[in-house]
């Protein structure tokens, strides 16, 4: 195999972090493609939790080298924190085993600012992680007041670049509120120039880095961001993130054609969560004794990145088999099996109804998921832990005839299925 994608087939949060980090050592390089650091990804290795948010999870790995591809959007104190706390916790980190792109736009505190100020208290709010990757993105399409990191390394054109944004972005977020922070371009300048010389020397052209690779038969491993669900052309428009988070966002985000993705594992919840807002049809809404709250405690369903309580529900069906033809999955990963250990019965959603019909298709406008009823089918539960299972044959059968439907409603082989946080509880089918 030479080039693996690891993809979140629902609204994102389904451990991919752990698929990649097993994955890592048949592997030489890991991509990011997308998104910024509004990701969550943890890792548990050997007992001890591994937080990432914009750098590649696979970093872990000693002989791996991580690439921050072309399509992310990076707030330099964000990175630099990042590496920083992964030092701490003994991960080498430098400018050999860690690039990022030149390609990639940087995010600025006028971003952070003009997504406070269109999400407070609007109707119309998304309920974002708050990082500024919707407005850098806007930046980035629009063109004129765009930054990407390669300008970083000239220090007087990036200071005529700020001096001449800065002020439109000032008058924009004085529209925006008349309390709204204002910023001055020769203090962001300096302060970036700052990041910079620190950044600097993990700059790279990556895409020709990754050209170069291919060609010396490196092994890619693409690390998506997100779940599917929240694509910003395919997922569940406007309740989205602002970039290609399934594989369609592997080519524009790093430069490798997708021609080249020989295996796409499509990692999903047995459940279902959703942080932010949008519709979610599945959604458990039952109250504080509820399933949807046993499953949150359980889980501990609760964001990474922002610490919001995560929307839990049943598995989607509709949901994951429409994401899963989008990405292109070739097998699946399960991941919180054992999350489900407690309930009598299980349900699953197979098909929809709206306006009194039945669909197996996934709608293509959130408003119109919005009014969307989940038609279930019931399994009976298992109702013992999973924890210490590691092989097919430990499970018991309620728990696998759950994984083989799933399995067959997708009509995709599993490929792994986990029981818990480590490395360890995992069980390859
Ligand atoms: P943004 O990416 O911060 O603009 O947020 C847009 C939407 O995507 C919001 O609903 C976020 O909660 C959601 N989102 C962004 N990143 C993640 C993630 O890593 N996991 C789950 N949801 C996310």
């Amino acid at each position: 195999m030479a080039c693996t994608c690891v993809i979140g087939l629902q609204w994102g949060d389904e451990a991919k972090g752990k698929i990649v980090d097993i994955l890592t050592a048949e592997h030489d390089i890991v991509v990011r493609y997308n998104g910024g650091a509004n990701a969550g990804h943890t890792v548990v290795r050997d007992g001890r939790t591994y937080k990432f948010s914009l750098l590649p999870t696979g970093i872990l790995s000693p002989n791996m080298l991580a690439v921050i591809g072309n399509g992310l959007v990076v707030n330099p104190v964000r990175f630099l924190e990042e590496v920083q706390g992964l030092r701490q916790q003994n991960v080498s980190i430098g400018p050999a085993n860690l690039a990022l792109s030149d390609h990639a736009h940087l995010i600025f505190p006028y971003h952070v600012e003009e997504e406070r100020l269109n999400e407070q208290g609007s109707e119309q709010a998304i309920g974002t992680t708050g990082r500024g990757i919707g407005p850098c993105y806007q930046d980035k399409v629009g063109r004129s007041c765009g930054i990407r990191v390669g300008e970083l390394r000239h220090p007087e054109h990036l200071r005529s670049r700020l001096q001449a944004i800065v002020p439109r972005k000032n008058a924009l977020l004085r529209a925006l509120s008349p309390q709204a922070k204002q910023f001055d371009a020769d203090a962001l300048c300096t302060e970036y120039l700052g990041y910079a010389r620190e950044i600097g020397p993990y700059i790279q052209d990556t895409t020709r880095l990754l050209h170069r690779a291919l060609a010396s038969k490196k092994r890619l491993l693409f690390e998506a961001a997100q779940g599917s669900l929240l694509d910003v052309d395919h997922g569940t428009y406007p309740y989205v993130t602002s970039s290609n988070s399934s594989t369609t966002g592997v080519w524009s985000g790093s430069g490798v054609p997708a021609r080249n993705l020989d295996r796409v594992i499509g990692v999903l919840k047995a459940y279902t969560t959703r942080v932010g807002r949008g519709p979610f049809p599945t959604e458990l809404t039952d109250g504080p004794d509820g399933m949807g709250e046993r499953i949150r405690r359980t889980g501990r369903e609760y964001g990474t990145v922002t610490g919001r309580p995560r929307r839990c529900g049943w598995f989607d069906a509709v949901a994951t088999r429409y994401t899963a033809r989008l990405s292109g999955a070739d097998e699946l990963a399960v991941m919180l099996l054992d999350v489900l250990s407690e309930p009598e019965e299980i349900q699953i959603c197979t098909a929809y109804e709206i306006g009194g019909q039945r669909t197996d298709d996934f709608p293509g406008d959130a408003f119109l998921l919005e009014r969307c009823k989940p038609v279930y089918e019931k399994l009976p539960g298992w109702r013992v832990p999973l924890d210490q299972a590691r092989k097919l044959s430990d499970l018991p059968a309620t728990a696998r005839r759950y994984v083989d439907r799933l399995s067959e409603l997708l009509n995709l082989r599993v490929g792994y299925i986990s029981v818990g946080p480590d490395r360890e509880q995992t069980i390859m089918c």
